[in-house]
């Protein structure tokens, strides 16, 4: 979504607004902007990638060491020049850039449109600068608080005035906002690896808390102009973490990093023998727990659906697992006994905050998992677990994912270190195998040549299938969600079990379908599904554990990985459907990185 930057300092802002902007092209965006001001504001805009803004920008004289700048993902409006971010007020003297959405810009706009003003773009934002400059009356802070008390919605803001050209005033409310600490220069952004070139000393901004930025101090206020004293958080990762390092892209970088990520989810939480701690959970505060609620999108989502398995199986604790844009509007039945986990890479997903905050208004316990350190979600949960990923910038979440699956299974170890639903032997070899799988994953990085030819063989097909059963169909919709997102093939995940209740009319001569059969138990009815297609005319690629040998003839092409006990083999059979989907859509020449109509993060509802 909107990616945001600001600067104020001794150095060209033009460049550092750009570069800054080039960290956040991740978030996904159709257009940017930037603001300069030097006595006067210039502002330059671009539809598309951020190139075309660098190449407008080398046109124009943008000398100056205050500024602003944004990349939008259009919401209200299409992507164009004027769209774009920053708007300006009718004056020209204020601008504006914000990320998130003004729900009244309506009744805001249709007032200031009698009041004379002029609106040039279709967007909600512009009603911003309008009403700031309309309440502007000597001192910039006032008219923004004063601005953001008539505002419904989500918003984080960055603003510039040619008549306080000393300061930029930002505000976040519900949508992310950092701010970098330099010296004799500050940065505000979206997003930590924006700024990481020049600072890793940042504050984390709550909502409702304004900055006043100068070159030389950084002061945060609340509504009643209030000074908010903050701690500097310490950004523990550079900025080599936020580049390919030598990758051709992200995505394949953050895929070869998950044997590290998942030693740093496991790091100090899980040891043979020990029970497991985790960080500011008390012995009693989760004991009453009688019943779990999963709450995520996407990818995140996914993972909630092995933590059910996890969770059900080694604590006898009943979990239901919710979308979250469905969860909020369902009215679920929640009590004090009940825990809401909620799941976020980014801890900055609306839906999901949405859904966190309806279960603390219910009295519920709340539990966030999260990558990012200090995030919305993290903020607001009783609980946090933090999965030390390391940034995640590929749209296309691989890392993020599998290290919520290792701190979903570690939590629900957590919750049965004390029942007895089952045996504590059971409990140390599933804590033991967890162990092993940074090992395994390695091993299971080697079906990359395997994946890739597969790819040559598949990638110019327009369906393709997956199919699982238990564990394996919940790996199954991540994989399909995987391919579909960065290769644009449409792709279904099904329940091994349910094709033949209709979605088996679709499968003909040649149709690919990706049959994951890594659970023993399951194998023999797998087989039989998969028979099921074949009979049809299926072309088959296996997903199976080295230890499976009597494997018959129905497979096209198959792809093993190494052995794990069941419940954990989500882990090392996803990795071969990454590997697949990013040789695919590299074969297909897509955008791997940053996929059409995707934002990395989806601050919006
Ligand atoms: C993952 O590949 C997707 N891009 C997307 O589904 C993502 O997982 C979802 O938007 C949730 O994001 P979050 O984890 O930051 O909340």
């Amino acid at each position: 979504m909107c990616g945001i930057v600001g600067y104020i300092g001794k150095n060209g802002a033009k460049d550092i607004l750009l570069d800054g902007l080039s960290k956040l092209e991740y978030r996904g965006y159709d257009s940017a902007g930037i603001s300069v001001l030097n006595k006067k504001i210039t502002t330059v805009k671009a539809k598309g990638q951020l190139k075309n803004l660098v190449s407008k920008c080398e046109k124009v004289d943008l000398n100056g060491n205050v500024g602003i700048g944004h990349t939008r993902w259009a919401t209200h409006g299409e992507p164009s020049d004027i769209n774009s971010h920053p708007h300006l007020s009718m004056s020209g003297k204020i601008s504006v850039v914000h990320n998130g959405i003004i729900e009244n810009y309506e009744e805001l706009k249709s007032n200031l449109i009698k009041d004379g003003v002029k609106f040039v773009s279709e967007t909600d934002t512009e009603v911003l600068p309008h009403l700031i400059e309309k309440n502007y009356n000597g001192d910039l802070l006032d008219a923004v608080i004063k601005t953001t008390k008539a505002l419904k919605g989500s918003y984080a803001l960055g603003i510039i005035s040619e008549d306080e050209p000393d300061k930029i005033i930002a505000v976040r409310k519900d949508s992310p906002l950092i701010v970098g600490l330099g010296n004799g220069e500050n940065f505000i952004a979206s997003d930590i690896p924006a700024i990481l070139k020049h600072t890793k000393e940042v504050y984390l901004l709550n909502d409702n808390e304004f900055v006043i930025l100068k070159k030389d101090s950084v002061k945060l206020v609340d509504f009643d102009k209030n000074e908010i004293k903050r701690d500097v958080y310490k950004v523990d990762f550079d900025d080599t973490a936020a580049q390919k390092g030598g990758f051709d892209h992200f995505m394949i970088k953050e895929i070869y990093e998950q044997p590290q990520a998942i030693k740093s989810t496991l790091n100090a939480r899980v040891a043979k023998g020990e029970k497991i701690v985790l960080d500011n959970i008390g012995a009693d505060d989760l004991k009453d727990i009688s019943r779990v609620f999963i709450v995520a999108c996407g990818t995140a989502y996914h993972a909630g659906l092995v933590g059910k398995t996890a969770i059900e199986r080694l604590s006898g604790i009943p979990v239901d697992v919710d979308i979250a844009s469905e969860f909020r509007y369902r009215n679920p039945i929640l009590d004090k006994n009940t825990l809401v986990m909620v799941i976020s890479q980014s801890g900055e997903t609306a839906d999901t905050l949405a859904a966190l905050r309806l279960a603390k208004e219910h009295g519920c316990k709340t539990f966030a998992i999260t990558n990012v350190v200090g995030s919305s979600v993290s903020r607001e949960a009783d609980f946090v677990f933090y999965t030390h990923a390391g940034p995640e910038i590929a749209v296309a979440s691989t890392k993020a994912y599998i290290t919520q699956l290792i701190a979903l299974y570690i939590f629900a170890l957590y919750m049965a270190q004390d029942k007895n639903y089952v045996e504590k032997s059971v409990l140390e070899d599933v804590k033991s195998e967890l162990l092993t799988l940074p090992e395994k994953v390695k091993e299971a990085l080697k079906t990359d040549d395997a994946a890739k030819k597969i790819a040559d063989d598949i990638y110019k097909e327009t369906d393709i299938f997956y199919l699982g059963r238990g564990l394996d169909y919940a790996v199954a919709m991540e994989g399909s969600l995987k391919l579909k997102e960065i290769s644009y093939i449409h792709s279904e995940p099904y329940a091994g079990g349910e094709l033949k209740h209709g979605p088996i009319a679709l499968i003909e001569k040649g149709t690919v379908v990706i049959a994951l059969n890594t659970n023993n138990e399951l194998k023999g009815k797998m087989e039989s599904n998969i028979k099921e297609v074949v009979t049809r005319g299926a072309y088959i690629v296996g997903i199976l554990p080295e230890g499976f040998t009597d494997i018959g003839e129905s497979y096209d092409k198959i792809i093993k990985i190494p052995d794990t006990i069941p419940l954990l083999a989500p882990v090392t059979a996803v990795v071969p459907l990454q590997l697949l989907s990013y040789y695919v859509a590299i074969k297909k020449g897509c955008n791997v990185d940053k996929p059409r109509n995707l934002a990395k993060s989806v601050t919006v509802e």
